[in-house]
């Protein structure tokens, strides 16, 4: 996988956002809607903060960006202190103009029953949309990507997910003690990630450097779901120095 290598996050994090800014301007340019796929976590709050910039300083518009998000837990208010919602509000959405209609995020206060057609509905509205035009993601230590955890199959579908103990004991501090961590979210599928015209994985620090090296180096394995991007014919990898250290 392409794999491009900066000095540190917030370099990497203007890179990224730029790419995303070009895409929406050429879309406007054309008179054409953007499908963003987005992430939250600790990674992309840089690059948001960039995208920020960029709207109040230089004329970015998202007025034809229309977005989903990854994931959020379940189940989950959209107002708690830890819902993606309000992440993607507080991180990005409320500081810039996209249209609020046009933003999507898995709903975490679904009833059970409700869930499954929720998941294909979601599905549909990004088929329908023409498809996600780029996607940026992270990934958790246990090489997770939105959260299809490990053991995750390459054409999973969008459905509530059973989060994996290392992904429950990263979120701990978030939500006051592992014990509180939702033990369950609605992910996006792999198949639909895969189905992106572009995918852009980023990641920061040492703590990445050994998952990052087993994505990129190691065999494609469902037990290290950002290896399916192993196949992908126009994903990137971005990282920082420190992440980049195991790499060959
Ligand atoms: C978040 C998501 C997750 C995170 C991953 C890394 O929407 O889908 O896959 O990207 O857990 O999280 P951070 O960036 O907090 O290290």
């Amino acid at each position: 996988v392409p794999t491009s290598v900066f000095r540190n996050a917030d370099e990497a994090s203007r890179a990224v956002a730029l790419e995303i800014a070009h895409l929406i301007r050429y879309k406007q340019a054309a008179g054409q809607h953007v499908v963003l796929g987005l992430a939250t976590g600790s990674s992309p709050k840089k690059v948001y903060g960039e995208l920020i910039r960029l709207h109040r300083e230089e004329g970015l518009s998202f007025r034809n960006v229309i977005s989903f998000n990854l994931d959020e837990y379940y189940p989950m208010k959209p107002d708690a202190i830890q819902s993606y919602h309000r992440f993607m509000r507080e991180q990005l959405f409320d500081h810039i103009d996209i249209q609020p209609e046009n933003y999507h995020l898995p709903d975490g206060t679904l009833p059970l029953e409700d869930v499954r057609a929720f998941c294909e509905q979601y599905e549909q509205k990004i088929e329908a949309l023409g498809g996600l035009d780029f996607q940026l993601l992270g990934i958790g230590r246990n090489g997770h990507i939105g959260f299809n955890e490990p053991g995750s199959h390459i054409s999973s579908r969008t459905r509530l997910m059973t989060l994996d103990a290392v992904t429950r004991q990263d979120a701990g501090g978030d939500f006051g003690g592992i014990a509180k961590v939702p033990r369950r979210a609605i992910t996006l599928g792999v198949r639909a990630i895969m189905n992106a015209r572009r995918v852009v994985l980023i990641a920061w620090g040492e703590h990445k450097a050994d998952i990052v090296k087993s994505a990129i180096e190691g065999p494609m394995t469902e037990l290290v779901p950002a290896s399916y991007l192993q196949t992908h014919q126009n994903a990137k990898f971005v990282v920082d120095e420190a992440c980049a250290s195991e790499l060959t």
